[in-house]
Formats: structure tokens, sequence, C-alpha cells
């Protein structure tokens, strides 16, 4: 068989980094050499809490655990461990062919297959793909996506954005029927802000979906999720905010991903959170994050100000789309202006100011897109559906989001934002 070159397999992989872990540092650099450079592996702690944490956070490729030597004992316990917490984790054993109880410890502890630090490194990229491969046969494991709505203070939108675009993709008429369905993840702030838009109860919450981590498949998930009347199955905060601290954030990231294999889309309303740690990891995690402000100084300044705290945790913000909400036309700062001056994507569909119309809904205990499908608000948010997936939700020649920022305009804006600048 003709190899492929390293870079060859390392796009075909689509790789994230692997993790590797060990004691010796030589071996992880024999890895990197392996897989064709060194941002392809991370070195982490072998202790079972900083895997875990890890892996939460951002699902490697593999993780490869070293059993040379005196980490025979370890790297089997840490093997058994990840086996029995992440059973569709690739784990490959390292070490030297010639300890040969090393060898067979690691294979009884779970791994997927050995790799010899004694020989040719050249064959590492090849099993990885290989294993990938017969993995992905064996398991099919069909993701869904998810979106983030991020929004830095309560009361820009996010909640009414959040329930209105579930339920317009769930009924299947706003950007094609989704497989699996859509997730609601209410988590912003004020709490629980989405259960009362969709005029629901539930008695299951974030929290209790972690503690059943482990345990979480469909029939768990569908009789314990609150579901609304357009199918749209939510997952809220707990009433007990106070519940929140007995979770961690990896366990709560990590609830987050399982539920990928069980909806087509879940989005997950963050706005209002203040805890930007939580929510810089779900903005990693997440496939697209569109950040929801509106046209006022306070919420400009308070969006900087959030963006700044994520690219500080070293969140890739330049890859987020405005949604800017709210839209009042002819006050002379547009959708374009305010993306360019926070370092965003201009959504190309900004959602227009539809205050009496979305009270309107309420009263009656329903969303706007249920009662009004060609209010504008609705139609502006079907259009923002259709650019889900897409990877770019922004199209710099098509909004309309009125005229271009007046010379006294920009110059005000930079001086709001002047703090939040030049801050990486
Ligand atoms: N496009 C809009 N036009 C007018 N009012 C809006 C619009 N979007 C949201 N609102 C209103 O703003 C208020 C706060 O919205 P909400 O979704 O709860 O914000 P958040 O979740 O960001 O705190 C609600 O009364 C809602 O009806
Ligand atoms: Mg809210």
């Amino acid at each position: 068989m003709t190899k492929m070159p390293s870079s060859l397999v390392a796009a075909n992989l689509g790789l994230t980094a692997s993790l590797c872990a060990s004691d010796v540092r030589a071996h992880v650099d024999w890895l990197a050499t392996a897989l064709g450079g060194p941002e392809q592996v991370t070195a982490i702690t072998p202790d079972a809490r900083s895997l875990g944490e890890r892996i939460g956070a951002t699902p490697p490729r593999a993780v490869f655990i070293d059993f040379s030597g005196e980490q025979a004992g370890q790297g089997a316990r840490l093997a058994a461990h990840l086996r029995r917490e992440w059973p569709d984790l690739l784990l490959i054993g390292i070490g030297h062919a010639s300890e040969t109880q090393a060898t067979l410890t690691a294979l009884r502890a779970g791994v997927d297959d050995f790799v010899d630090l004694g020989g040719p490194p050249g064959e590492v990229l090849q099993m990885l793909l290989t294993l990938g491969n017969r993995r992905q046969e064996v398991r099919p494991v069909p993701r869904g996506r998810t979106l983030a709505l991020l929004g830095a203070r309560g009361g820009l939108g996010v909640s009414t954005l959040a329930c209105n675009l579930a339920a317009l993709l769930q009924s299947g008429r706003g950007a094609g029927m989704p497989r699996q369905g859509v997730a609601l993840l209410d988590m912003g702030l004020p709490a629980r802000d989405g259960l009362l838009y969709l005029d629901m109860q539930s008695g299951f919450s974030f929290v209790d979906g972690v503690h059943n981590l482990r345990r979480l498949d469909q029939t768990l998930l569908q009789t314990a999720l609150a579901q609304h009347a357009s199918g749209t199955a939510v997952l809220p905060l707990p009433a007990d905010l106070t519940q929140l601290r007995a979770v961690s954030h990896a366990d709560s990231v990590a609830l987050i991903q399982r539920m990928t294999e069980f909806f087509d889309l879940q989005i997950a309303d963050l706005g209002g959170l203040s805890n930007l740690d939580f929510v810089a990891q779900v903005a990693q995690a997440a496939d697209e994050v569109w950040v929801v402000c509106d046209q006022s100084i306070g919420a400009i300044v308070s969006t900087a100000q959030l963006l700044s705290e994520l690219r500080d945790r070293q969140v890739p913000v330049a890859n987020f789309s405005l949604v800017l909400n709210r839209l009042e036309k002819g006050v002379g700062l547009g959708s374009e202006d305010i993306a360019r001056q926070l370092g965003l994507r201009a959504s190309a569909h900004p959602l227009p100011a539809r205050g009496a119309a979305l009270l309107g809904a309420a009263a009656q205990g329903r969303l706007l897109a249920e009662t009004d499908r060609s209010d504008p608000y609705v139609q502006a948010l079907a259009a923002l559906a259709r650019t889900l997936g897409q990877g770019q939700s922004h199209d710099a020649g098509a909004a309309s989001s009125g005229p271009p920022t007046s010379a006294p305009w920009s110059q005000r804006m930079n001086g709001w934002l002047a703090p939040w600048k030049g801050r990486k």
C-alpha cells in the first residue's frame, strides 16, 4: 500500500489535536514529530482530573497514554478510567515494544492500539486514520450543531431571538426540517426567561442534565426534557441558581457536547451571563456564535467589553457574527458599522424593532413566530436562520441597515470603545 504523506493524512483527519498523557517530554516530542508537528499534540499531566476537564472542554482526536517504564501502572488506571467515562474516545498506548508486560497491560486496560516508541514514526498517522475510520463504521454518531447566542447584558433580546428561532426551525418552515429536532438551552440571565416566553414549566434543569451526563440517552432526554408545542426540547437553568455551584464548567460543556448526539441543532441562550469563563468555553465549543446587540450606547460598550474579555481568554471572536437587534432605521448607525467597530462579522439580517408585535404575542402566551409569520421580525429571523451552517452569516454587500455611519457618530463610537480597543 502506498503511504499518504503526513500532511495529507492530517488534512484527511480534519485533525483536532491529540492529547498525550506522559511524564516524559521526549515521548511527547516523538509523537508530535510522528503526527506532523507540535500543534498536533498537547502534552497533559497523566491524571484523571486534568484529562477529564480537558476532554470535556475540547474532545481530542485521540488520547495517547504512556505505558513505558514506571508509568505502566498509572497508565493502566488512566486508560480504564477514560474507557469507562468516555467510551467513544480513541485511546492509544505508547511505550517500548521491548517491554512486553507494558504492552499487555495497555491492551488489557482497553486501549484501541499500541504505538512502539522504537518503531517507525511514519506509521502512527496511518494508524490513527485507520482506527478513526473503523470507529466511524462501527459507531456512526451523527452530530448536530451548536449555536451560541451571546448578549453582553440583559435586555438585548437574546431570549426572544432564541425562542423564536427554535420554534421557527423546529416547525420546519424556517430553514429546512431538522432531523432530530432543536433543543433550546435556556441558560441566560435573568434565568428561565425562555421557559416564560414559551409559556412552559420544567422540573428538569441543566444541573440535572450534568448529574445524569453518564447515563444520557434518547429515552432519558425524551422523558426528562420539557417540550414546547412546536416540538422544541427545552433545558433551562435550575430554579434555584445556587445549584449551579455543584457543577463544573468542564461537565457543563461536556453535557452540551454530548447533546449534539441527540439533536440537530442546539441553541444555547447565554444572554446576560456574567460568568465569562463559562461563556468562553461554550462559545469555543459551539459551531457558530451570534452576538446580539442593539444600537444603544450602553449595549455597544458592554458588548465591546464582553468581546475584550473573551479575547483575553483566547476565544476567536473574529469568527462571531453580530446580530443587530431592535433595529431602528435611519439613526445613522447600522449593522456593518457596529460590527466593524466591534471586530465582528455583520449579519446580513438585522432584526427590526417590533416591540408592540412581540408584546402582543407574549400577551397571548405565544411567540411571534407562531402568531404571525409575516411579521418583519419573523421574516428577518427566517432569513437569518437560512444562513445557519454556512459558516459565515454575513454578507458584506447585503446589509440594509440604513445609511453608513456619519462622521460624528463614528467618532463618538470610537470614543466609547477606546478603553476596549487595543487590549489584544
Ligand atoms: N426586535 C425587538 N424589538 C422590540 N423589542 C424587542 C426586540 N427583541 C426583544 N425585544 C424585547 O426586549 C425585551 C428583552 O428581551 P429578552 O429577549 O428577554 O432579552 P435578553 O434575553 O437579552 O435579556 C423583551 O421585552 C422583548 O420583547
Ligand atoms: Mg434572556
